[in-house]
């Protein structure tokens, strides 16, 4: 039954009516792989990919094409946000969050999706949610049930009793409440992983310390053993999926690292010896170095619990220094901002944080598109304005080059060849 549901929502799709040809064109590209601006780009486009890329006087528009004019406008890749929880509200923290079900959730993620991609993001990756609200989110998307960035989700994270992403701390003993992913020992972790291939994940995430926002945790501390992490990771890969290990502290950064992760969430306490192991291994920061600014400004109204307000406030300005350190070594640092600690759809205003610290905006931009990409690996889907690529198409007025927070005021946005925002409105399909 199930499998003839999924058979429908993508009979139904939203997507490009199959022969479909587009012909985009513009004043200005400006090409993270270069770091150039491209002058009066052009694009052929058939059934959601790019066919051809060039100027347009070189490139002249297929016969029967529709075209796109974007006159006016500078093009970029679709932009992808590595660290997100579409089924989370920054207003409703701490205690208040243990009123809300899995559906109102869901529902609520059906919203946050909307706005991340009217914010110029067309990928995402969605890490933890409750249940498996994430999969429906993303399985609603690609079916075009309902408009949203692609995601690449995690399901419920797995870690240990009373650890940062798996538990619940929130409530005393009797209640006997716990995450639905916790586990203890290599070999309770391998069957949480196994739970979560099961219902469909695209990733594993799991947590290698204590949190900011979570209740009697410390951000110094190791979560997890190298021996249970590693399990974590060899389960993972052996069945083609990436792991990410939430990690603020130097000691469970490391351990994550000698476990064999991908990718390193936030990263806060890098020292020199962190950054070469991930340089080694090819591991990837994920470092959201803006949203300590909105925590700071609006968190106690939120909700957010002073507890967590405290490690904010010794957490935020360190995490800057990293990676600042990160940029300087060469390391690979990605962009993930952990939208939902701030309103979703506010993605972008990362960027400029970015180059403030340490990046230059090609740099920035990378971490955005190629980069991320192929921290999922999915460079040859995503990430680029290149053929055989999907046509994931955002707009900004100027250049991103030399004011890289025009990116906030995203005017057009397309993903897989459907305008879903044009000059700044929204488009229903
Ligand atoms: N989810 C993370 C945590 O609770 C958010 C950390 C946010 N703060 C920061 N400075 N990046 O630990």
């Amino acid at each position: 039954m199930k499998k003839i549901i999924v058979a429908l929502l993508i009979m139904f799709a939203s997507s490009p009516a199959f022969g479909d040809t587009l012909y985009l064109k513009a004043t200005a590209f400006a090409d993270p792989l270069t770091g150039k601006m491209v002058d009066d780009p052009a694009i052929v486009i058939e059934d959601g990919k790019i066919t051809a890329i060039g100027r347009s006087e070189n490139l002249p528009i297929p016969e029967g094409a529709r075209l796109i004019d974007l006159s006016g406008k500078t093009i970029l890749p679709g932009l992808i946000d590595m660290h997100v929880h579409l089924t989370e509200s920054p207003t409703i923290r701490g205690y208040r969050a243990l009123g809300l079900s899995v559906h109102t959730r869901t529902i609520m993620g059906v919203a946050a999706a909307h706005k991340t991609l009217l914010g110029g993001f067309t990928t995402v990756r969605n890490v933890s949610a409750s249940s498996y609200s994430d999969v429906a989110l993303r399985d609603a998307i690609t079916g075009g049930v309902i408009p949203g960035p692609r995601m690449f989700v995690s399901g419920p994270p797995v870690g240990i009793t009373g650890g940062h992403c798996s538990d619940n701390n929130l409530l005393p003993s009797e209640y006997d409440d716990h995450g639905e992913n916790v586990a203890d020992g290599p070999w309770a972790m391998r069957k949480k992983v196994r739970r979560n291939i099961k219902y469909g994940v695209d990733l594993i995430k799991t947590c290698s310390t204590g949190g900011v926002f979570s209740k009697g945790t410390t951000l110094g501390a190791a979560q997890g053993t190298v021996d249970e992490l590693t399990a974590i990771v060899e389960e993972a890969h052996a069945r083609g999926m990436k792991v990410a290990s939430h990690a603020h502290g130097t000691v469970g950064i490391k351990n994550a690292l000698r476990a064999g992760v991908d990718t390193i969430e936030h990263a806060s306490f890098l020292d020199d010896e962190a950054i070469r192991m991930a340089k080694r291994n090819g591991a990837y920061f994920s470092m959201d170095i803006y949203n300590t600014e909105y925590t700071l400004a609006e968190g106690e109204k939120n909700g957010v619990l002073e507890e967590s307000l405290q490690k904010e406030r010794e957490v935020g300005t360190i995490q800057r220094e990293s990676f600042t350190k990160a940029v300087k070594a060469g390391a690979k640092v990605i962009f993930g901002t952990d939208a939902a600690i701030y309103p979703h759809g506010d993605n972008a205003r990362q960027f400029s944080r970015m180059t403030r610290f340490g990046m230059t905006p090609v740099q920035a931009l990378r971490a955005a598109t190629t980069l991320a990409a192929e921290a999922l690996g999915q460079g040859d889907n995503i990430g680029a304005l290149t053929p055989g690529l999907y046509a994931d198409v955002i707009a900004v007025e100027g250049d991103p080059f030399s004011d890289i927070s025009i990116l906030e005021q995203v005017d057009f946005v397309m993903k897989e060849g459907v305008v879903y925002k044009r000059d700044g409105k929204v488009v229903l399909h």
